[in-house]
């Protein structure tokens, strides 16, 4: 996606050779134009897989999913990463880990908004080690449901997440990938 190369290349900070910030439109604060557009990709992209559901993991993934699931006219559902005193016994959980922050998250997610028949776009913000799409979509198995596709707004392609997905079976659309980052320099995939 042109306009989001365009804003990574403006606004995105190189943090580290593995790290890019890129707080000022997706991570704290939001862009909702730019966001608007992530989400017409996606949905143009997996539009005619009969989605019936968006999922994403709190809290960066939940506005490209909710424009993404607004495109598709489908609900988005959040898995959440504390469970709330007002989710009970009824709920599905999965243990995932983060290579970037070096701490596990348990995250949740009510069996009230996930059926044997949904048929499931997972949305994130970052790919990195894949861990978060995995844990994401093995839910939407334990629930007997399908995942028919997996969006990401910024893929670190230089990181294994992208080939660990793909390699078992997921259609993956990212809309911007990151070939490297090292010499503070963001160079993309797809401009080679
Ligand atoms: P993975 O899910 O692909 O395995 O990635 P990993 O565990 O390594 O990443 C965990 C968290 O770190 C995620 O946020 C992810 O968005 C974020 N992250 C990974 N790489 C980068 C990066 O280069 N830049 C930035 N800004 N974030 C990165 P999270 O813990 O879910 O936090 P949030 O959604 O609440 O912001």
């Amino acid at each position: 996606m042109k306009k989001l190369i365009n804003r990574i290349k403006t606004d995105g900070r190189v943090v580290s050779d593995g790290v890019l910030k890129v707080d000022s439109f997706l991570n704290h604060q939001v862009d909702p134009q730019l966001t608007a557009e992530m989400g017409k990709a996606f949905a143009s992209y997996f539009g005619n897989r009969k989605i019936t559901k968006v999922l994403t993991l709190e809290s960066s993934g939940i506005p490209p999913a909710f424009t993404a699931a607004m495109e598709l006219g489908v609900p988005m559902v959040f898995a959440k990463k504390q469970k709330p005193m007002t989710m009970k016994e009824d709920v599905w959980v999965e243990r995932v880990f983060s290579f970037t922050k070096q701490i596990e998250n348990e995250i949740h997610i009510g069996k009230a908004f996930l059926a044997a028949s949904d048929r499931v776009l997972i949305i994130d913000d970052f790919l990195a080690h894949g861990e978060a799409a995995l844990g994401l979509a093995s839910i939407v198995k334990q629930a007997g449901a399908e995942v028919v596709g997996i969006g990401i707004v910024i893929e670190k392609a230089f990181q294994e997440g992208g080939e660990k997905l793909r390699n078992a079976g997921f259609d993956v659309l990212s809309l911007a990938r990151i070939k490297s980052l090292t010499n503070q320099q963001v160079r993309f995939i797809d401009e080679e």
